[in-house]
């Protein structure tokens, strides 16, 4: 099977990446196949963090020095350029995060708390929290938290045989007292890509909120908040090849200021004294204490990299990948797609189980051979229940995936079975 044409020349963009030049034990190249668990980094984030480091490092907000104005100007940059990326109405809707995780659980949080002057963001008895059985843990936890907090039901979406939401039961589901949907966009162990036109059109007419979880899709397609129609985004900066510790939450600018704040601490006030304080406006209200300000400049140049590529040209990449890596895995023998197995609603993650094979086995014979995969529940045990198995083996691609490394994968696979008889 020759590889298909890419609209990348990803030779060039590999040359961004300085460790995709590692070799492993044995001298075999890194083949990374594991950029849906974390993305990996170009030289221009690595550059920007160093230099915010060597010569501009101040706290933001804080200090009237010149450092403390540079490095201020620095981070307030980062959030316009998060804005930008996802076309937000405002900038002041960019909330930072630490990662997808804490935004998610900011959302359920604060409706939890039953702070909020508005009861349409109090959770409560009789309320219903609508999720998805493809959610990642940071998706669920929170919301069963919340649910046991309030008294709300903890309700949830099925999954098909072939690994995408049950939408039939979509009008029952979502009803008069369902307060918030929060779902993925991308799932990060099936790789499909969810119909959210459908589940938002069904929550306006109930007046829910809507909850997206972008961590893998914002990285890796155009996304436009206006146009999903969504109230609420998380996504987080490592995942689009930015650094750890920084997430984003955005959010319509009505439902950010009617939601209580999440942390207490500094900056996040306007004034404070011993018989009770007053909160900043968005975005700061959500920002307590020092926030991660290097992450958010080196998120910022992430943002500036991949818009300078096109995300619809990593988009379009990436799709071509993941065609050409069904085939590759459909004609091994005993392996199965755990997912979408065409190229329809879904994004570049693949995962799959070697009948007779423990995954957690896959993974170490692929690792021998340099291939990088993760194996497990994918932090997403509910989707290995509903389909029965313990765990699945998963490769997931970026822009600096090459067709040869998804034939690597694929000669590795052949020697696992080999391997196994
Ligand atoms: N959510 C990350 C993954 O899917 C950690 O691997």
């Amino acid at each position: 099977m020759s590889a298909p044409h890419s609209p990348l020349d990803v030779d060039r963009v590999r040359k961004d990446f300085p460790i995709l030049e590692r070799r492993l034990a044995g001298d075999h190249p890194l083949v990374y196949l594991d950029s849906a668990n974390t993305s990996q980094k170009p030289a221009a984030v690595l550059d920007v963090l160093a230099e915010h480091y060597t010569r501009h490092n101040a706290n933001v907000a804080r200090a009237v020095h010149q450092l403390g104005e540079e490095s201020t100007a620095a981070y307030e940059s980062a959030r316009d350029k998060l804005a930008a990326l996802i076309n937000a109405p405002s900038r002041d809707e960019i909330i930072f995060t630490k990662n997808a995780s804490e935004a998610l659980n900011l959302v359920a949080h604060t409706l939890a708390s039953g702070l909020a002057d508005d009861p349409r963001y109090r959770l409560g008895p009789g309320d219903e929290i609508v999720v998805t059985e493809m959610e990642h843990h940071s998706n669920i936890v929170p919301w069963q938290l919340a649910a046991k907090r309030t008294g709300a039901a903890f309700r949830w979406f099925g999954l098909t045989d072939d690994g995408r939401l049950d939408l039939s039961t979509i009008g029952e589901l979502i009803n008069e007292r369902t307060k918030i949907v929060s779902l993925v966009h991308q799932s990060n162990s099936l790789g499909t890509v969810n119909d959210v036109a459908t589940v938002v059109a069904r929550a306006r007419e109930v007046g829910a909120l809507v909850l997206l979880d972008g961590s893998q899709s914002v990285p890796h397609q155009p996304i436009d908040v206006t146009a999903l129609g969504v109230d609420l985004l998380a996504f987080t900066g490592h995942k689009m090849v930015g650094p750890t510790g920084i997430g984003v939450l955005w959010g319509r600018r009505e439902v950010l200021d009617a939601l209580p704040p999440f942390l207490g601490g500094g900056e996040m006030i306007e004034t404070v004294d011993m018989t009770g304080s007053t909160f900043a406006p968005i975005p700061h209200k959500f920002e307590a204490g020092t926030p991660p300000i290097a992450q958010a400049i080196g998120l910022g140049a992430a943002v500036d990299y991949l818009t300078g590529i096109g995300l619809d040209r990593i988009h379009e990449h990436e799709l071509t990948l993941t065609g050409y890596a069904l085939e590759k895995l459909n004609a091994i023998d005993d392996l199965r797609i755990i997912g979408p197995n065409s190229l329809e609603g879904r994004g570049g993650t693949v995962s799959f189980v070697v009948d007779g094979v423990h995954p957690h086995d896959v993974g170490q014979l692929l690792d021998e051979q340099g291939v990088a995969v993760r194996v497990g529940h994918h932090c997403a045990r509910p989707v290995c229940v509903r389909y029965g198995i313990p765990a699945t083996t998963r490769a997931s691609f970026y822009l600096y995936t090459t067709f040869d490394e998804i034939d690597a994968l694929a000669d590795g696979l052949h020697q696992v079975k080999r391997f196994f008889g």
